[in-house]
């Protein structure tokens, strides 16, 4: 196998560790939820021992749900700082090291943890904070792709379906750069926010838009569109309300 610093980081044997580590973590705590399932129910209780070995599926729910938040505390805890830029696809770059690193475990989170945890669209900002995200308060979306690059401002919604994207490959290289959205700036559904992208308060991004790199909205402004342009000033509308 090849190792050294211009080779690719061995993503495979990071998510095989860590996903090894997690599961042996999560097994004690499986365990010791039957212990104390047999104490209560068969020692104080005095059930038949039927009835523990029948919440065998309770056990296993312990351990899975043991085994995402270790995987995710494990992955937060390995996740390595990236700068913005254009880089050449040259794996003894420090920054393309790192930023393959933190995007196998962001997927990784993704489909062990669940994006969203659980199901819930509300658990998703808490979740891309603990990933590095800078989210106001009252803030709401759906995917992205590099959770650390991301700034949104107090109350910014990027509806259903919308896609935020930090990296893209371009000539050849690698381009990261933050997306920003600013307060109360709303993103429709099924809309792609390219890298660079910012979002200026009060701004309207159309459903079904594509805002392409480095796009700089003004603020209560109205853009829509695959490539977006603006449409229409909503300072007016803001004013009459
Ligand atoms: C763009 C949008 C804000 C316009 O809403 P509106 O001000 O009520 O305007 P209307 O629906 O009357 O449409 C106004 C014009 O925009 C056009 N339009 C509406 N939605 C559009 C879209 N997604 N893309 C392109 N054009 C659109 C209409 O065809 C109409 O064109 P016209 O003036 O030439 O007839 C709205 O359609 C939209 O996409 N909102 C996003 C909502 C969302 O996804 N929220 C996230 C979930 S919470």
């Amino acid at each position: 196998m090849r190792s050294g610093k211009n080779s690719p980081p061995n993503l495979l044997l990071r998510l095989g560790a860590n996903i090894f580590l997690a599961g042996a973590l999560s097994i004690p705590f499986s365990v010791l939820s039957a212990i104390l399932a047999y104490y209560f129910l068969v020692e104080l209780l005095r059930l038949p021992l039927a009835v523990v070995i029948g919440l065998a599926p309770l056990y296993y729910l312990v351990a899975k749900w043991c085994f995402k938040l270790f995987f995710l505390v494990l992955a937060r805890a390995q996740l390595k700082p990236v700068e913005e830029g254009h880089f050449e696809a040259d794996f003894g770059n420090k920054n393309v090291r790192n930023w393959l690193i933190n995007i196998s475990l962001v997927d990784a989170v993704k489909y062990f943890v669940g994006n969203p945890p659980l199901g819930q669209t509300f658990l998703r900002p808490p979740l891309y904070r603990f990933l590095g995200a800078k989210l106001g308060k009252a803030t709401s979306l759906d995917d992205v792709t590099d959770p650390y690059l991301l700034e949104m401002e107090d109350g910014a919604v990027a509806g259903g379906r919308s896609f935020i994207v930090t990296h893209i490959s371009r000539n050849g290289g690698l381009y990261l750069k933050k997306v920003k959205i600013g307060r109360n700036a709303l993103v429709g559904i099924c809309s792609t926010i390219m890298p660079g992208v910012e979002i200026g308060e009060g701004a309207v991004v159309a459903a079904n838009s594509l805002i392409p790199m480095d796009t700089k909205i003004p603020p209560y402004t109205l853009w829509s569109g695959i490539p977006a342009k603006q449409v229409k000033s909503l300072k007016g509308e803001v004013e009459d309300r």
